[in-house]
């Protein structure tokens, strides 16, 4: 007797069940969607960051060909918040291997580092002040906690944004030594408990 009509709950896999109309598979897009960028990707990437920062200090974080040169670089440590297809936030990151930020860290992604570095994070303006940036950093930590060589997460931000990452659980590590332009930063780091019992018990 075959696996199949030994376990009569389990249909056999060539069956052709007929599909009814409202049960065909459907061509629209995912209502949300999470998942790692790469550098078709690029494009609504700079999109927002165009919005977000050119247009408020003239600087933004990565031009677009440093976008597609981390998108390719490590796709895997970035993440996008898809709606119907369209991207409405995202993170970019890489790897550092320094306890503080250089002027290396804004283009450089070290293989070997352990430490996460967060180059960017944006939301659409249209989808702003709707708990986005904090869910998505939430995940992105979550994710994070999953890579066994991640041992935490820094990023540089400007004064005024000091209050949103530490509810989402960054220290602040004092004043950064980077500075573009005009804009100085506040540089905040996030332990990521990458040690093994708390992979276990985290879902990863
Ligand atoms: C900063 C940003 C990512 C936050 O995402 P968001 O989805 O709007 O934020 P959430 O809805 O999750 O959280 C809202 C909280 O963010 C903080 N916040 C967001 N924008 C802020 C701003 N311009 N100034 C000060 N606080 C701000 C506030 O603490 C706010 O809390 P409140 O509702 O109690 O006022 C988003 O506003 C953005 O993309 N800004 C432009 C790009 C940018 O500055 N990115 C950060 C680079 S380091």
């Amino acid at each position: 007797m075959s696996v199949v009509s030994a376990l009569p709950f389990l249909k056999p896999i060539h069956a052709r069940v007929p599909i009814s109309p409202g049960r065909q598979r459907r061509h629209t897009l995912p209502a949300s969607e999470f998942r790692s960028l790469n550098a078709e990707d690029a494009i609504s990437v700079f999109e927002i960051e165009r919005e977000a920062f050119i247009s408020v200090s003239g600087e933004c974080p990565l031009h677009l060909d440093e976008v597609r040169h981390f998108l390719t670089l490590c796709p895997e440590l970035s993440l996008g918040w898809f709606e119907q297809g369209r991207l409405v936030a995202f993170i970019i990151g890489s790897l550092w291997d320094q306890d503080r930020l250089t002027a290396d860290a804004l283009t450089l992604h070290k293989p070997h580092g352990t430490t996460v570095h967060i180059h960017v994070l944006a939301v659409h303006r249209t989808f702003r002040q709707q708990g986005k940036g904090s869910i998505l950093l939430w995940r992105y930590l979550q994710y994070l906690r999953c890579l066994p060589y991640v041992r935490r997460a820094v990023l540089m931000c400007e004064d005024f944004l000091v209050p949103f990452y530490q509810k989402s659980g960054f220290k602040g590590q004092g004043p950064s030594e980077i500075i573009v332009g005009s804009l100085t930063f506040i540089e905040m780091y996030y332990p990521i408990r990458g040690h093994a019992f708390v992979r276990r018990n985290s879902g990863c």
